[in-house]
């Protein structure tokens, strides 16, 4: 055992030698964290600051921007765990309400209901009366030509007539078995090829036929993601576009894992794409530019799109689906016609339906794509399964051979000069409405109004949506009221060209009396279903609503309905 000396000098030192030495680690302690803290300080700082701006910034712009304050505080409550099914109870009077509405729209004057097949054939002679009562109720209003894009067919009986001969002709064939169906597969591609010469396709370029503007979207947006992942390796694709572009480019995004980088528009007009910019990346296979958009009928500035895109080394898709079939004949008609087709470098896939201004039969489109590698893309084969090895370019069916011939009969009985003198005089009336809209001291034209076919309006003193309303209880008239701003359109189109001194007449009027009686309108219940987007600007309680929507459309009672908007909550 060791003795403690107690006199020994390193015991009587050692309170002041303990002290030092604790002074010493305490200092070398801190110093550490301090170092320590302040590096992990500098990390975290710069990673709270991305959430932030990443997220939440994002996230609280998405609940106050541009909504009542009914909706930030339901949003808020939705955040909330627990509390969205309390929001659900708070909105059900109003789901309930316009779920009445559908009802009361589509339900009205359902009769002879068929909900399961008769035992016996119905005779000839009573399916021919219930068609033709179908076919009346339906076009009670709108054949007297009061509307606005709900029907683009001609008015012409004579031309109509050859199309109608052509369907027949082939209601039964398809593409499939081209042994037998050889003369369709031919339609298929006169078709194709006129449309490719007409958007000033090159050798480089095909067309595929499609059953309608959203399947010649989609099938462009999988060949730009097949395209980017076999090309540039990309796993997460993106596109970028307007929110006026149509809703086929989110839908088709939401399908095919592609991710949707929608940009506001400023003041929906004349669009740059330079606000594009901070959105494209290394991900980004496509922009998309509208030649024109669906709800102003602003076409986009397609040249700059096109130098965008070649810039980036990425695709553009030109959205001709609405205006294409007048925009291909625009040279000959004015001096200024904006570019929209394959003449401006960099456009690489252009949708254009036959079915909008071609005058076809409800059922074709066009997908255009340059260069062919892009629409090798898409090609399917399937050879391993137990029928017969098959390919396909889209993702429909095998095209019918009625749409095909009726198409064909179309645009072949029209020919070029047929198209140009349609556009000319459609033009002409456009060119009318705008003028005397612009000229209304109540009435403001809205957005670049730079296409060929289409006149959008707001109002000054008026509400241009309640003008729209007004239009239809007194006159019958159907326009496209639109919901981001709230304005109104007009499509001039074969169907009703002859009419536009009516509109400008009735509109003069119903002007005027909108003005004087601000509040005087009581909305119909398919205005309150879809005019519903003005109040419930959120977008989930707005789209639960549309699901009822489609739902609805199925059902022949009441009952049917109650069903689907009971499965809501
Ligand atoms: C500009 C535009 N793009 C695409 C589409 C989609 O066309 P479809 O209804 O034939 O699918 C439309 C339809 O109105 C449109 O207006």
């Amino acid at each position: 055992m060791w003795d403690l000396d107690i006199n020994n000098t390193a015991y009587q030192e050692f309170p002041e030698r303990f002290i030092a030495h604790y002074t010493s680690l305490a200092e070398t302690t801190d110093k550490f964290l301090s170092e320590r803290v302040s590096k992990l300080t500098l990390i975290l700082i710069p990673v709270f600051l991305f959430l932030v701006f990443k997220y939440v910034i994002p996230k609280i712009k998405e609940i106050v921007v541009g909504n009542s304050i009914i909706t930030i505080v339901l949003n808020i409550l939705k955040m909330i765990p627990g509390l969205h099914i309390l929001v659900r109870i708070l909105l059900k009077s109003k789901y309930k309400e316009l779920y009445e509405a559908m009802a009361g729209f589509l339900l009205e004057k359902r009769e002879n209901v068929f909900e399961v097949l008769p035992d016996r054939p119905i005779a000839i002679e009573k399916l021919k009366k219930r068609i033709d009562e179908i076919q009346e109720s339906q076009y009670e209003k709108y054949a007297n030509g009061l509307h606005s894009g709900s029907i683009y067919g001609s008015e012409d009986k004579k031309f109509n007539q050859r199309i109608e001969h052509a369907m027949e002709k082939f209601s039964n064939a398809n593409t499939f078995d081209l042994d037998i169906h050889k003369g369709v597969a031919h339609m298929n591609a006169d078709v194709a090829n006129s449309a490719k010469k007409l958007f000033n396709g090159d050798d480089d370029t095909h067309c595929i036929i499609t059953t309608g503007g959203t399947e010649s979207i989609l099938c462009s947006l999988a060949a730009y993601k097949l395209m980017g992942k076999k090309e540039r390796g990309i796993n997460k694709p993106n596109i970028v576009f307007y929110d006026t572009a149509h809703a086929a480019f989110p839908k088709g995004c939401f399908f095919f894992g592609i991710e949707p980088r929608m940009v506001k528009t400023k003041d929906k007009s004349y669009t740059s794409p330079e606000p594009f910019r901070p959105y494209i990346d290394s991900n980004t296979v496509a922009i998309i530019a509208s030649g024109c958009n669906y709800a102003h009928g602003g076409i986009d500035d397609v040249t700059a799109f096109g130098k965008m895109a070649l810039e980036y080394g990425i695709g553009l898709h030109v959205d001709n689906c609405l205006g294409g079939f007048c925009n291909c004949f625009g040279d000959e008609i004015v001096d200024d016609m904006f570019p929209f087709d394959f003449r401006t470098p960099g456009v690489t896939t252009i949708s254009a339906d036959t079915h909008k201004y071609g005058y076809g039969p409800k059922g074709n489109s066009c997908c255009l794509i340059r260069p062919k590698k892009l629409f090798d893309a898409l090609k399917y084969t399937s050879i391993d399964h137990s029928g017969v090895p098959f390919t396909m370019d889209h993702f429909g069916d095998f095209r019918s051979g009625a749409i095909l011939a009726g198409t064909w009969a179309a645009m072949f009985s029209l020919g070029y000069s047929g198209y140009v003198e349609k556009v000319r005089k459609i033009h002409e009336e456009t060119l009318k409405v705008r003028k005397f809209v612009d000229q209304h001291p109540d009435l403001k034209l809205y957005g670049p109004n730079n296409s060929l076919n289409m006149v959008c309006f707001d109002g000054i003193n008026v509400n241009p949506i309640k003008v729209s309303l007004k239009l239809k209880e007194l006159y019958d008239w159907k326009l496209s009221e639109c919901q981001y701003p709230c304005v109104v359109h007009l499509l001039v189109s074969d169907s009703n060209v002859e009419k536009m001194d009516k509109f400008i007449k009735d509109l003069s009027e119903v002007t005027d009396l909108i003005r004087q009686e601000p509040d005087g309108y009581k909305a119909s219940d398919y205005q309150k279903l879809y005019g519903a987007s003005q109040q419930i600007t959120d977008a989930s309680i707005m789209g639960d609503l549309l699901y009822v929507v489609l739902d609805s459309c199925y059902s022949t009672t009441k009952d049917d309905l109650m069903v689907s908007f009971n499965t809501l909550h």
